[in-house]
């Protein structure tokens, strides 16, 4: 660290004459004129990275000529105007032609909005780009630019992933200096944009290497400029990110753009979660589902029948939550393992949940229903590669741990929702009449629900059993005898 700190005081000293030099946090974008150790914003060690800021803003040249080359700069002057005169009807919106990135961007595309799609290494960003703008391609003029593959790459990609024909209008440009793409964005004239990824581009502007944090700003704040002057160009960004979500690059570039969306699943299974970080359009609890094939990315519609196995009839530790991720109910397969710690200190692990409240529900147990689980190891995994965070799974993770605990399982017919509480009490969980309905829908014959949400319902409504639970020792009788 010391190292690096001498090393970027030097470069800086060596640039002072025309370069301002910042030092921006790689995790949160909190920016600080000398080089901390420990990021003041989000409290990071080792984040702070430099950043030289140029007098003569460079980016604006650059950006002004590929505006006038296209024509935009006459059609779109700004000036203050009175806000009786704006008009507020609905944002336009561009038809992905794919119901689950509709839904993530809020309804569809906005016209000159920059959007950050961000992602492990090899989890699909590039694919799930692509088969989008193939489906658009004779609607819209789309460059798409790729500092990453050869054109031949793209096009056999392309060939693989186009059901509907051969590709035929797409414009594919491999390139990687941001002044060249800008030369070409002003020839054509695109409607939308597609740069992948941020990290491939640099600027001449900056003489630090692609991939900086430096490169990647300057580069970014210039393309806002162009898809905000250039009279509704919508430009996607693909970006990495690592394993640790740092890297220089999508953190920062979060303050930048107009949406974030991030794109996640384990590479050892097939599903993949589209995810809104964030949206200056829309809402960002949306989620979409995909699942990676061969030829391309499939939308999940109904993702509850994906995420159960239909296997799990008798075995011990399987409890299914029906949860909400977004606006969308589905049942998820909760899974514990409880065995005798084989060393001193017990373990606790987690995949897809978050290991704190494990921990805090494994001391309700503990206290609240007498389970002794100090020496055991405990595993829990959300089946299916899923990060869950809805509260309402607690009741499952509690009976599936129980479950494991004892050897006994869960009757196959039967789920649950409840947030738990630190006394142990259930706790009534938002918009029980959606989890109900779709547990009934995929042919479940008893629920597990907080009392506390019986009141505003009408169990005669629904064919599925609806059991209220007050306590989670109620629960433990209800579902162990
Ligand atoms: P890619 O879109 O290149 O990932 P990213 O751009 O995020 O780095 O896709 C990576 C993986 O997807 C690759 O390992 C192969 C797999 N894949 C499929 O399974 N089916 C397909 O149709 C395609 C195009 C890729
Ligand atoms: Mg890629």
């Amino acid at each position: 660290m010391i190292l690096a700190n001498a090393r970027t005081v030097t470069l800086s000293m060596n640039k002072m004459a025309k370069d301002k030099t910042v030092y921006v946090c790689d995790h949160c974008g909190q920016e600080s004129t000398k080089w901390l150790g420990k990021c003041p914003s989000c409290g990071q060690w080792g984040t702070m990275k430099e950043f030289h800021v140029q007098s003569e803003k460079p980016s604006s040249a650059v950006v002004r000529a590929a505006m006038q080359a296209a024509g935009a700069e006459g059609k779109r002057k700004n000036r203050p105007q009175p806000v009786s005169e704006i008009r507020a009807n609905e944002e336009p919106r561009i038809d992905m032609m794919d119901g689950e990135l509709n839904r993530v961007l809020g309804g569809g595309l906005v016209p000159g909005s920059l959007v950050l799609l961000g992602g492990e290494p090899g989890i699909g960003k590039s694919t799930l780009v692509l088969q989008t703008v193939l489906r658009l391609q004779n609607q819209r003029k789309i460059l798409y630019v790729s500092g990453e593959e050869s054109a031949r790459q793209i096009k056999l990609r392309a060939d693989r992933l186009s059901s509907t024909g051969e590709p035929t209008s797409l414009l594919i440009l491999t390139e990687t200096s941001l002044e060249e793409i800008f030369r070409h964005i002003g020839e054509i004239q695109p409607d939308l944009v597609i740069v992948d990824s941020i990290q491939t581009i640099q600027t001449e502007t900056v003489d630090s290497s692609p991939g900086s944090l430096s490169q990647i700003r300057e580069c970014a704040a210039s393309l806002l400029k162009y898809a905000k002057t250039a009279g509704g160009v919508s430009i996607i960004l693909i970006g990495h990110i690592t394993k640790e979500g740092t890297l220089a690059g999508p953190k920062v570039l979060e303050h930048i753009v107009d949406t974030v969306l991030q794109f996640e699943g384990d590479q050892h299974y097939m599903y993949r979660i589209l995810r809104g970080i964030k949206n200056r359009f829309g809402s960002t609890s949306e989620l979409g589902i995909y699942e990676m094939r061969h030829d391309g990315l499939r939308q999940v519609t109904n993702p509850s029948e994906l995420l159960l196995s239909d296997n799990r009839e008798g075995l011990s530790g399987v409890a299914i939550a029906s949860a909400i991720e977004g606006v969308r109910p589905f049942l998820i397969e909760t899974q514990a393992l409880v065995s005798t710690a084989a060393y001193g200190t017990a373990q606790r692990s987690t995949i897809g949940f978050e290991g704190k409240r494990l921990n805090m529900l494994l001391a309700v147990l503990e206290k609240r229903v007498g389970f002794k689980l100090a020496q055991k190891d405990v595993f829990l995994n959300i089946a299916g590669g899923l990060k869950v965070t809805d509260p309402a799974l607690d009741l499952s993770v509690i009976a599936a741990v129980l479950s494991s605990n004892v050897d006994a399982p869960i009757e196959g017919n039967v789920c649950m929702a409840g947030e738990v509480g630190l006394s142990g009490e259930i706790r009534p969980v938002a918009r029980i009449e959606q989890r109900i309905a779709e547990a009934q829908k995929l042919g479940f014959k008893r629920m597990l629900i907080p009392a506390h949400n019986l009141k505003g319902i009408n169990p005669h409504d629904y064919k599925i059993e609806l059991v209220p639970i007050k306590k989670v020792s109620e629960a433990v009788r209800e579902l162990f005898g």
